[in-house]
């Protein structure tokens, strides 16, 4: 079958799409032994020879989905040009090289979903495909019923109006109060700055779902593997928002039902290394894992303890 180079690339696991349309132009890139800066040329990877910088690529790693409860303190990338801690000093023992898929603030906590799949993570990202995240915050104060109609219908920040939100008050604390709110986009300081224009700054912020994924009980600075439904969850997400088109309905405004707890959180919570992990960062797994031991299933029996987390015993969470 043939399929776009930079796609051949990007499934590889070596690099996002974007960074392999970047190699193809500078002319890193050949096939049989040509070099192509065409990015719309089609290989055949059956037949077609595909080197980059002179190597071959190496063979299809299997898809990889992960949840992480980021703790504060961490940066959500993978480098930091400061040196602060950032959430790759969490995932050791993970063998392929995963992308997070979105952002939290350095002082936020929660979910965050990675994986080595480019285009997935592209499209959960889009604005155009409204994914809902739900946040548990604690702000300053009490909202009103006005307030909170005002954060629903959209409030006026200076990147433009937000779009339609879902708030639940979930209690009170002496000067302050809890609320689950929930967005479909995916702004810079998104939650705080709709929470600041209402009055109410907020003061703890936990990202509890994600689309169809939720955090469930998954310690702070721990990781664990999708299972295999929950993967599917996300992949038909992408194709039913696909399917709809672009038009953005006022009930979309509602949290979509997450996976029951009972299928996100039953298996194995404590993460464990692939099984074709060479080295704890590497790029390149000795070859491809099966895709169900890389989702979630067959785990092995010896999962990966908390104790064998150098930082999470440091820290001692
Ligand atoms: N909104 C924010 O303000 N911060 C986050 O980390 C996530 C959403």
């Amino acid at each position: 079958m043939e399929i776009r180079l930079q796609k051949v690339i990007a499934d590889s696991g070596l690099a996002s799409r974007r960074k392999a349309e970047e190699w193809i132009v500078q002319g890193r890139v050949t096939v049989n032994g040509q070099v192509v800066r065409e990015l719309g040329t089609k290989v055949d990877t059956e037949k077609d020879h595909v080197k980059v910088d002179g190597r071959h690529l190496k063979a299809v790693p299997p898809s990889v989905f992960l949840m992480l409860n980021k703790p504060k303190g961490y940066m959500s990338s993978l480098s930091d040009p400061a040196s602060r801690l950032t959430i790759m000093d969490l995932l050791d023992g993970v063998g392929l090289r995963v992308f997070p898929v979105g952002r939290l603030d350095f002082d936020s906590e929660g979910l965050m979903l990675l994986t080595n799949q480019g285009e997935l993570a592209q499209a959960l990202l889009h604005p155009r495909y409204h994914v809902p995240k739900t946040y548990l915050i604690k702000v300053k104060g009490v909202l009103t019923d006005e307030e909170i109609e005002l954060l629903e219908k959209g409030v006026d920040l200076e990147d433009g109006r937000t779009g339609p939100a879902f708030v639940k008050k979930i209690r009170k604390a002496q000067e302050n109060s809890w609320l689950e709110i929930t967005i479909h986009e995916g702004r810079k300081h998104q939650v705080k700055r709709m929470l600041e224009s209402v009055g109410h700054p907020v003061i703890k912020l936990t990202r509890v779902r994600f689309g169809p994924l939720s955090l469930g009980d998954l310690a702070r600075g721990q990781y664990r593997y999708l299972t295999d439904r929950e993967a599917n969850a996300l992949r038909a997400l992408v194709r039913e928002r696909l399917a709809r088109g672009e038009g953005f309905e006022a009930k979309d405004a509602k949290p979509s039902r997450p996976l029951p707890r009972r299928a996100v959180q039953g298996r194995g919570r404590a993460p464990r290394p692939l099984p074709t992990a060479s080295s704890p960062r590497s790029t390149r797994s000795s070859g491809p894992a099966p895709r169900r031991m890389a989702e979630g299933r067959g785990r092995p029996s010896r999962p990966l303890s908390r104790g064998s987390n150098p930082r999470m015993r440091r820290r001692g969470s």
